[in-house]
């Protein structure tokens, strides 16, 4: 579904400041063209500006005959700087007050041609045939109940790069170069360098909607298993990937069956 004109856009004359005030709450500052800021007292600080500058650089400045695709792009920000790049951004999310806020703040900046705004869930992407050159998939995955069934349909949307960013589990240890373990040497699976995800049964940071939080190994590991090689860390719990050919997800080759069985495709 294309976020359409509603009756809650900008009427004509309608200042800059009351329309920010109508569409709050604001989870990302966007800094608008007249100077005016979406959100500039939030507990997160400039955000995620601060985030932008972590990452940016790995990504081409000039997108001119990129596709891209934001997942959860909730107000547009991460959306209308590919966009400034010159790339045709599709964003999608599953909240109808984010997708207003995007399409009012890309219009802003008269980006609105180069930005289209999808209310979908992840899985969703399944059922469409569509590759991107660029994906981005920030801030997403902990809040998913099925975070490797999105990983893998994720990956298979992925043209050249993909921008992953989830919250982390503490420490940096990795437990390297065992492709397999006996009945016996479950110790092994402890170690904190073993691929591992939190569950939340409840709620993680006042949020009912956080259910998995991976340590590094666990991120890097799933990336791999999805069919990315990692090109390297491009900020703090930020990845930049790319398709491996050399090493593409078992969904993709012997375990496909197990992929369109949860996402209802046609074998
Ligand atoms: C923590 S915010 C991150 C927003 C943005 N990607 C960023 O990094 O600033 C999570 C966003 O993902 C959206 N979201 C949550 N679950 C989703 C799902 N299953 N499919 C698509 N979007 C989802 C939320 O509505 C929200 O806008």
């Amino acid at each position: 579904m294309v976020i359409s004109d509603g009756p809650g856009n900008q009427q004509e004359g309608e200042s800059i400041q009351s329309r920010i005030a109508e569409l709050a709450p604001w989870f990302q500052n966007i800094h608008l063209p007249d100077g005016s800021q979406t959100s500039p007292d939030t507990y997160l600080g400039d955000f995620p500006s601060y985030k932008w500058l972590e990452f940016s650089n790995s990504i081409p400045v000039n997108l001119d005959g990129w596709t891209a695709l934001e997942i959860g792009c909730n107000a547009g920000f991460y959306s209308i700087e590919l966009a400034k790049r010159g790339a045709q951004v599709t964003g999608i999310d599953i909240n109808p007050h984010y997708l207003t806020q995007a399409e009012w703040a890309s219009r802003q900046f008269n980006l609105e041609n180069h930005v289209t705004l999808k209310q979908m869930q992840v899985y969703d992407l399944a059922h469409i045939d569509d590759k991107f050159d660029i994906v981005l998939f920030m801030g997403v995955f902990y809040h998913l109940r099925y975070p490797l069934l999105a990983m893998d349909i994720v990956a298979q949307k992925v043209q050249r790069n993909l921008i992953f960013q989830t919250a982390m589990l503490p420490g940096e240890d990795i437990v390297n170069n065992i492709y397999d373990l006996g009945l016996y040497q479950r110790d092994t699976l402890c170690a904190s360098g073993w691929p591992k995800m939190a569950f939340v049964e409840h709620m993680f940071s006042g949020d009912p909607t956080n259910w998995w939080i991976p340590n590094r190994a666990g991120v890097e590991a799933i990336l791999r298993s999805s069919g990315m090689r990692i090109i390297e860390r491009a900020g703090v719990e930020t990845y930049l990937c790319e398709p491996d050919p050399d090493r593409p997800s078992c969904v993709s080759t012997w375990n496909s069956c197990e992929l369109f069985a949860a996402t209802g495709q046609r074998v």
